[in-house]
């Protein structure tokens, strides 16, 4: 049984991953509508990684036999001045994400609740991978500049990304 600290924590944690996940399919959106298919088919694949994120926290909760509740979900921004924008706005939001995980894991730690601790770990191990690949794909669109050429780089660039993910068996095709 989850205390109520930790279970309004990890459905604020629900909460939160559909709000990546909604923002995420925001940004593909708007990558299409700039003619920038290859970055909105990756993002669009990782709205559905969002939403897996988001289907795990709420099984467990099930598991737990307490009550999964699901809150308003704020509107994501629509509009952006660059690629880069976006890409730099996923990684600050992932780091976001990333302290919201360590918070829980502290107070599942404090509460001497093993379980969840041990739950929590495949999403720490899950934020270092998301932090990594956006910074890794914000450096390099950084490095490759922002003129038309360099967004066509770009944009292909995440087009491999999105068909190696596909390839792997990644959920979201596009
Ligand atoms: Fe579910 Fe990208 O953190």
């Amino acid at each position: 049984m989850l205390s109520e600290t930790i279970l309004e924590k990890l459905n604020n944690q629900v909460n939160l991953e559909f709000f990546s996940s909604n923002l995420y399919l925001q940004m593909s959106a708007w990558c299409h509508s700039k003619g920038l298919e290859g970055c909105g088919d990756f993002l669009r694949q990782h709205a559905e990684e969002e939403k897996m994120h988001m289907y795990r926290l709420f099984d467990y909760i099930n598991e737990t036999g307490s009550l999964a509740v699901l809150g308003s979900i704020d509107a994501p921004e629509t509009d952006y001045e660059s690629i880069h924008e976006v890409f730099r706005k996923i990684y600050d939001h992932e780091c976001l994400i990333t302290k919201a995980i360590n918070n829980l894991v502290d107070v599942a730690m404090a509460e001497k609740d093993y379980s969840t601790f041990n739950f929590l770990q495949w999403y720490v191990a899950e934020q270092h991978e998301e932090e990594h690949l956006f910074l890794s794909i914000l450096e390099k669109a950084e490095m490759i500049g922002a003129d038309g050429r360099g967004l066509y780089h770009i944009d292909m660039e995440m087009k491999k990304m999105s068909q190696q993910r596909m390839a792997a068996g990644a959920p979201g095709g596009a």
